[in-house]
């Protein structure tokens, strides 16, 4: 049964209730992705009390694994990378909501066996039959997992009082034909109310401040648009590598798969779309939509002057990406990409959007900056001085997470000299309580029912639309060549080449 959504984004962490007691049941629970994120955000969320004492986490996996070998495995995660130091009372007690189950795709008759220990646990810990499943599997188990709960009946709720969901972790398809297929093996199981598709960015703090920087202040939403905007710069740079255990999963990804689809056209998206109806979850998911479907597809010429792909080479200390562990000697998967796109609607038309991401850069550095345009009158170079005029906003989305705007000020003095200064919000000054982490703010949001955090299949397939043309022009004109870049730079000199106009070039970060 569709469920209504009627909270707000910006209320579920605030709210003082718990979240209602189900079963979670994890499958790919000896996975890193279980350790390194989702078991410490769920001791954090517990810790907090936003976690209902009857919920319990079934740990699903294919391993012959007890529940003792689970617990390790849940521990060491969570002491290597809990938010929160964990004391051993705290964490013996979360680890008593865990419980493992061994269950395989071509065993049907362990998906019934999971059945039967969910409707026990229904009874015994009064979980009501609410159930949350959460797919952190490799995504070529995403629709047999499906199709097996769908046919043990685990896709439908217990009771009328009971809520089933399913989280879907990323990569959500591979193209737009794939991305299709899932959702169609997900919809005939489930109703899209009942899905949560995971982009971790926007659970990020700083991501889902935009909206309120934008909508709830009356003075920066008038002049974000085609006639004060020059370019909007958007930054996702990374300094790790595949960290020894990466490589075979980016080897079938590279960077326009496994940062630009998501991450950063929810970023774009976010910053360009209209004012929405109300902050509940399908009003901000139309306006992002219509953005992104306002993205035309790029032609093979403008993919050949309009992209850039790079790979890393060697560094004193670290391997160029070609020998990294499980990725080819002779691979040309980009671990760089840049990207120049347009919003072709009213408020943005002609404005370029330079979208760049890269692995190996010289900072761990997420940034949105707005150029505007030149103030036209150029009144202090007609009195002899420097000139200023070029005013820049800046979404620090991490690290040192804050928001400032640059302008130009007078120097003190006689003469009439300018420089640019800069207005600063720091998150770490204005606010002392600690930042939840982005999968502690999803997983409370899915456990409420709060769809806005969660990406709609509807613009996954938006997303990937523009991506798949972007993919095509590279794979079948092999234009622009891939090009390699040093570490420790912010890439390939190349990705300055997508500015049209000289005089332009990537905001220093
Ligand atoms: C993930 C990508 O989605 O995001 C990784 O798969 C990347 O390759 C990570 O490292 C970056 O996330 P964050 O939160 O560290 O910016």
């Amino acid at each position: 049964m569709p469920e209504q959504h009627r909270r707000s984004v910006l209320n579920v962490f605030s709210e003082t209730s718990e979240a209602p007691p189900c079963a979670v049941v994890l499958f790919g629970a000896t996975g890193d992705l279980a350790a390194h994120k989702i078991a410490p955000a769920l001791y954090n969320l517990a810790l907090e009390s936003y976690l209902d004492p009857h919920t319990i986490i079934i740990g699903v996996g294919r391993r012959d694994w007890t529940d003792q070998t689970l617990h390790d495995y849940v521990a060491k995660g969570v002491r290597e990378h809990s938010r929160a130091r964990p004391e051993d009372s705290t964490l013996n007690e979360f680890l008593s909501r865990w419980q493992y189950a061994r269950v395989r795709l071509d065993a049907p008759d362990e998906f019934a066996a999971l059945k039967d220990r969910l409707e026990q646990i229904d009874t015994r810990r009064g979980t009501c039959g609410s159930r949350l499943f959460y797919l952190a599997v490799a995504p070529r188990f995403f629709a047999p997992v499906v199709e097996q709960l769908a046919a043990t009946g685990l896709n439908r709720p217990a009771c009328e009082r009971a809520f089933t969901r399913l989280v879907v972790e990323k990569p959500f398809g591979r193209d737009l034909p794939t991305a299709r297929a899932l959702n169609a093996t997900i919809h005939k199981a489930f109703d899209e109310s009942q899905v949560f598709r995971i982009d971790h960015y926007l659970g990020k703090e700083t991501v889902r401040n935009i909206l309120v920087f934008r909508f709830a202040n009356s003075i920066f939403e008038p002049i974000l648009n085609r006639q004060y905007v020059d370019n909007v710069q958007i930054t996702t740079a990374e300094t790790v590598g595949m960290e020894e255990r990466r490589g075979a999963y980016y080897e079938t990804a590279g960077a326009l798969r496994d940062m630009v689809q998501n991450h950063m056209l929810q970023l774009l998206a976010l910053t360009s779309m209209e004012a929405p109806r109300s902050m509940d979850g399908e009003s901000i998911r139309d306006e992002k939509v219509k953005v992104l479907r306002s993205i035309p597809p790029l032609t093979p010429d403008q993919v050949a002057n309009s992209t850039v792909r790079g790979q890393y080479l060697s560094s004193d200390d670290a391997p160029a990406y070609r020998r990294e562990k499980n990725v080819a000697s002779d691979s040309r998967t980009e671990t760089y990409a840049a990207v120049k796109l347009y919003v072709e609607n009213r408020r943005w038309s002609g404005v370029p959007f330079y979208l760049r991401t890269g692995k190996r850069l010289r900072r761990k550095t997420s940034q949105i900056v707005v150029e505007f345009k030149r103030e036209p009158t150029n009144f202090f170079t007609e009195a002899g001085c420097d000139m200023g005029g070029v005013n820049h906003l800046h979404l620090r989305i991490q690290p040192d997470e804050g928001i400032a705007i640059s302008f130009d000020a007078k120097v003190p003095g006689e003469r009439m000299l300018l420089r640019p200064v800069q207005m600063d919000f720091a998150y770490g000054s204005s606010f002392s309580s600690a930042t939840p982490e982005a999968y502690e703010h999803l997983l409370l949001d899915a456990f409420h029912g709060e769809s806005s955090l969660f990406v709609r299949s509807d613009e996954v397939e938006a997303s990937w639309r523009v991506l798949d043309s972007i993919r095509r022009g590279w794979d079948d004109t092999h234009s622009p060549p891939l090009v390699e870049y040093a570490p420790g730079t912010w890439g390939p000199d190349e990705a300055d080449g997508l500015f049209a106009d000289p005089y332009k070039k990537w905001h220093p970060l």
